[in-house]
């Protein structure tokens, strides 16, 4: 598919936002992060001790099911969290600005123009009393010292960027005039409105059906390509970030258990849980009518997580030291690192599988299933 050129204005917009270089230094580099939240029954500790880097113009999968901290995982980044209850520990450096001690008052310059982000909700993320354009102008306003007739004419043109009909018309509309396609459009038009370097897309398409799904998807990475921007694209779906992303982390309780590029992550995955979410995603080779399979289980409690390997009570290959000895996140290849005793497709992999297979049930008394075999190409892109 050919990509439109950009406007002149939108060239603009990309350049008073960011300052677009095509070096593929470190734009973000997380390390050590936990964001814990006090309730009355004890520390809920939605992320973990999660580290990584994205390097500029690059897009980053986080996938893992519900729960398992990824929205909590970028609200933290970009301090969009309520502070009552929060414990935040670690270091988030953005363009080599820590930015852990930032407060709303510091934040404020970098939300929109450095990072801005597409909400998991676009029903919410919009203002239901207040017209399109108003919505993208404010927001252009509040970064560029532009004029409000300027700021028309760019919201205008992000409307048009993000293809949707009529655009000056639908300046003028409440986001309750819009389809569910046309008001996440909307949303990524406002948050593409100040030329951010990085753009948090925390599951853009969940609430759309496929057809649009793809064509929002698309229209993201285009946005992304002509502005270098680099993107932290957030789903429950390894479907919706094969072929879409550089490298993918895989996050399960507040942790992450598997990193790697993605076309390693799709044909050499390690962690049995990243083979339980493949599963449960349609395989093009697949008949539609084959039911998928779902993890059985569900994931712990975050207050009270179970010794050892936290995914073992629902893990197939689980043996008796992943109930006593929590795995380390260890790189095995260079920019291939997991959490596990007992690797998918490693000797000891099938030694624990062989073992659970015989006895019929894991070392946690989960009933054993046979987990299908996880190698696919889906990832190639
Ligand atoms: N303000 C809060 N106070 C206490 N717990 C919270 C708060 N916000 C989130 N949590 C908990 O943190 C955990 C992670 O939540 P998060 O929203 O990040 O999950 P998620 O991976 O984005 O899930 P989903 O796919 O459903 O969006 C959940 O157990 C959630 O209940
Ligand atoms: S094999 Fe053990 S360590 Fe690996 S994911 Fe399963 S329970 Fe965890
Ligand atoms: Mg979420």
């Amino acid at each position: 598919m050919s990509k439109p050129k950009p406007t002149d204005i939108e060239k603009r917009v990309s350049a008073a936002g960011s300052t677009v270089t095509q070096s593929s230094e470190t734009l973000l580099e997380v390390s050590d992060l936990t964001t814990y939240f006090r309730s009355s029954r004890g520390l809920v500790r939605a992320v973990d001790g999660v580290s990584f880097k994205l390097d500029r113009g690059k897009t980053l999968g986080i996938v893992g099911e519900s729960g398992s901290g990824k929205t909590v995982l970028a609200r933290s980044i970009m301090e969009l969290l309520p502070r009552s209850g929060l414990e935040r520990n670690g270091s988030i450096l953005f363009e080599g600005t820590e930015l852990i001690d930032f407060g709303p008052k510091e934040m404020r310059p970098y939300w929109g123009a450095q990072m801005s982000m597409i909400f998991q909700d676009p029903m919410t993320s919009l203002n239901p009393v207040m017209k399109i354009g108003n919505q993208i102008s404010e927001s252009i306003r509040e970064h560029l010292d532009v004029s409000k007739q300027y700021a028309k004419e760019l919201s205008e043109q992000l409307l048009v960027s993000v293809r949707i009909p009529e655009a000056a018309r639908r300046l003028d509309e409440y986001p309750h005039q819009l389809s569910g396609g046309m008001r996440q459009r909307v949303c990524i038009a406002v948050a593409l409105a100040c030329g951010p370097k990085l753009l948090f897309a925390d599951e853009p398409t969940t609430a759309l059906d496929v057809t649009v799904q793809a064509q929002v998807l698309d229209l993201m990475a285009t946005a992304q390509n002509e502005r270098f921007m680099a993107m932290i694209l957030i789903t429950h779906d390894l479907g919706v970030v094969a072929g879409r992303t550089d490298e993918i982390v895989v996050m399960y309780a507040g942790r992450i258990v598997e990193r790697a590029d993605t076309k390693t992550l799709f044909s050499n995955m390690k962690m049995p849980y990243t083979e339980a979410l493949l599963k449960s995603i349609p395989r093009v080779d697949q008949p539609s009518h084959l039911r998928l399979s779902t993890i059985p289980g569900r994931p712990p409690d975050l207050v009270n997580p179970p010794e050892g390997c936290k995914f073992a009570p629902r893990c197939a290959y689980a043996q008796d030291r992943c109930t006593q000895e929590e795995p380390p996140l260890r790189e095995i290849t260079p920019g291939h690192e997991y959490r596990c005793w007992f690797p998918v497709g490693t000797p000891e992999g099938a030694g624990a599988l062989a073992n659970n297979r015989a006895q019929g049930t894991t070392a946690t008394g989960l009933v054993f299933q046979e987990p299908e075999v996880a190698t696919t190409t889906r990832g190639d892109g």
